[in-house]
């Protein structure tokens, strides 16, 4: 229940508080497409937490009229504004103390800033991490880091799977007790330790702008035809991740989170209206990935995200022979030949 996440603790105010935290970006396998009401998921999903991919935002709060101004690494960055207004009206009700302040935030992230990576989860979720730590310092308590993945999750949904934990899973699902639509729980107990130290090697096919938002990708589930099979098959497709991630059965791995990625982009290319996030890049990466997988066995496979990048996932032991076939063979498909090498993190810190 969101009533949960109310404060209940006093406020002593303080004149003026400063912060600064660091939160990844996160690469769903099971993906979360489809959602209602107030950012809730209309399937459970799972997802790696990153490490090198990160947004760190500085916060200052002074007392005085709420308001609040934005920059991105120092710039003045009005076009952000819309998105943090919409933020602090959601959360004011679970942490009403912010109405009294007048806030300051500053954000870069670590991804170069048009490279087709999504920052709004790593970004919602510095920006609550910040939050979080600020109500702790007037009211005496602990941060729960189940609270500020939920204000994370009413910013950006994905953002409440970037604060705590090498794998999150969002959502309530059938067999697993403590999931819930509210924040993201934290399952980095199920990892064998072949997942524990996993590559994820993003390639910057398109870094341009998306045609089609997350937000409206997801409006286009509502009506689907193909809605309720998909959201029963992310069940489903969770607990046998969940199995997998557990055995260190890479083979179930790869089928289902492949097939994640693909039915994706099949429920946009099935929506109406339909439309294409991949590019002919895109799938010349897939086949390349099929290819050396088949030739090799080395157990290296793909997701996508909402957009055109291809992120390649593969244990560390592997990390030489998949960057020779990325050298020779796929960085061609990528723009300026640029890709960024990222591993499995742990979630959002003090810095
Ligand atoms: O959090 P949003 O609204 O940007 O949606 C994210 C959707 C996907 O990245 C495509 C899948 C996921 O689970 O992260």
């Amino acid at each position: 229940m969101e009533e949960q996440f109310q404060l209940r603790e006093s406020v002593d105010f303080l004149d003026q508080m400063e912060t600064r935290w660091q939160a990844p970006s996160n690469i769903a396998l099971v993906k979360y497409w489809g959602k209602h009401g107030m950012q809730l998921p209309a399937n459970p999903s799972l997802s790696f937490t990153l490490k090198e991919c990160h947004t760190v935002t500085s916060l200052k709060a002074i007392k005085g009229d709420h308001g609040f101004s934005i920059s991105y690494d120092g710039r003045k960055k009005p076009e952000f504004a819309p998105k943090i207004k919409d933020y602090f009206l959601r959360i004011k009700n679970y942490c009403p103390w912010i109405t009294q302040y007048q806030f300051k935030i500053d954000t870069v992230n670590t991804f170069p800033h048009s490279s087709g990576i999504a920052s709004s989860a790593s970004s919602m979720a510095a920006l609550s991490a910040c939050i979080m730590d600020f109500e702790s310092m007037l009211t005496g308590t602990t941060v729960s880091a189940d609270k500020t993945s939920f204000l994370a999750r009413l910013g950006s949904g994905s953002a409440c799977r970037s604060i705590k934990g090498s794998a999150v899973l969002w959502g309530k699902h059938i067999k697993t007790v403590d999931s819930t639509d509210l924040y993201g729980v934290d399952k980095t107990e199920l990892l064998h330790p072949v997942f524990q130290n996993f590559q994820d090697t993003i390639l910057l096919v398109d870094k341009g702008e998306k045609v089609v938002s997350s937000s409206v990708g997801h409006d286009l589930m509502n009506g689907h035809a193909f809605a309720k099979a998909r959201f029963e098959q992310a069940h489903e497709n969770l607990e046998m991740l969940k199995n997998a991630l557990q055995e260190g059965d890479l083979d179930t791995f790869i089928r289902i989170t492949e097939s994640e990625a693909l039915t994706l982009h099949a429920m946009m290319m099935t929506s109406h209206p339909y439309f294409i996030l991949m590019k002919p890049k895109t799938l010349s990466i897939i086949e390349q990935v099929w290819a050396f997988r088949k030739e090799t066995g080395i157990p290296l496979c793909f997701t996508l995200d909402a957009g055109a990048n291809v992120h390649l996932l593969y244990p560390r032991e592997h990390k030489e022979i998949v960057e020779e076939l990325i050298n020779n063979k796929l960085a061609q498909y990528c723009q300026n030949s640029q890709y960024i090498c990222d591993y499995i993190g742990t979630g959002a810190s003090k810095c």
